[in-house]
């Protein structure tokens, strides 16, 4: 109850701080903190959000925006800017996480959701991280242990082998229904690799040590240098470190109140 109550309050901070009366495009992330962001959206009432459109992160997203009425729009589909010829900028995206460090990188992906919330978190021109106090840590992998990587499904092998050699403890392929044989599959018809690493340096800590490489003597990787890393594996369609996004802002209630970036 405790829990469900600072996802609620952290919530309702991140949207009386973030969604302005003026925004138009709105991306809404995945798993259970998010359906209080929906809720809170909700309870606005149509004078507030009847001019809004918003764009889901899965199938679970898509179901709680038009449960509650909302406009619906897939990513896909979102207009041009005539002036720009480019695709429109989402205004927000809140978006919840598993485990948030001091810099606001996230781990997420435990819900299985992690490359449509990429890709709408890139598209948004501000990110609102949605969590409680227990999602929040000094380094990334210390409370939530393993990286969620999605996977084209014949690619599996392949990948586990070669986290193994990036440093990874057991990577291995998310099994689907307990007690049944199968593994997890995506929205995107993915499979899910769990990869356990050492708690992640946070970049400036890197940077304060003097060291260019990404890792440290002890082999320990930083945020932003394993991503890229594993971005560069084929077969690794996206990987749920999400770091450096513009516009970071954490609405995150710890015991003592929000934590927030300037
Ligand atoms: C979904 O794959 C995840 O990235 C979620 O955003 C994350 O797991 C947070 O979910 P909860 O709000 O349920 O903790």
């Amino acid at each position: 109850a405790l829990v469900e109550a600072a996802k609620k309050a952290a919530a309702a901070r991140a949207v009386a701080n973030h969604l302005l009366p003026s925004h138009r495009h709105v991306g809404i992330g995945s798993g259970s903190t998010v359906v209080h962001v929906v809720d809170a959206i909700a309870a606005q009432g149509p004078s507030f959000w009847g001019n809004m459109t918003f764009y889901p992160t899965g199938s679970q997203s898509k179901g709680l925006i038009r449960a509650v009425g909302l406009r619906l729009c897939h990513l896909d589909e979102r207009p041009v800017v005539p002036e720009t010829g480019r695709l429109v900028e989402l205004d927000v995206a809140f978006d919840g996480a598993d485990e948030v460090d001091d810099e606001l990188n996230c781990i997420k992906g435990g819900g299985a959701c992690l490359l449509q919330e990429k890709l709408v978190a890139v598209a948004a021109k501000k990110f609102v991280v949605v969590a409680d106090y227990r999602k929040l840590s000094p380094r990334l992998c210390t409370k939530w242990k393993a990286i969620p990587i999605e996977v084209l499904p014949m690619a599996a092998p392949d990948v586990v082998d070669r986290l193994t050699a990036l440093g990874a403890l057991q990577p291995t392929v998310r099994p689907g229904t307990p007690g049944k044989a199968g593994e997890v599959v995506t929205d995107n018809g993915m499979w899910i690799i769990d990869a356990p690493f050492p708690p992640l340096l946070l970049d400036k800590e890197l940077a304060s040590a003097g060291i260019t490489t990404g890792r440290d003597a002890g082999g320990n990787w930083g945020v932003s240098a394993l991503a890229d890393e594993l971005l560069r594996i084929p077969g690794i369609v996206e990987v749920g470190l999400f770091y450096g996004l513009d516009g970071a802002q954490a609405a995150t209630l710890g015991k003592s109140g929000l934590a927030q970036k300037p």
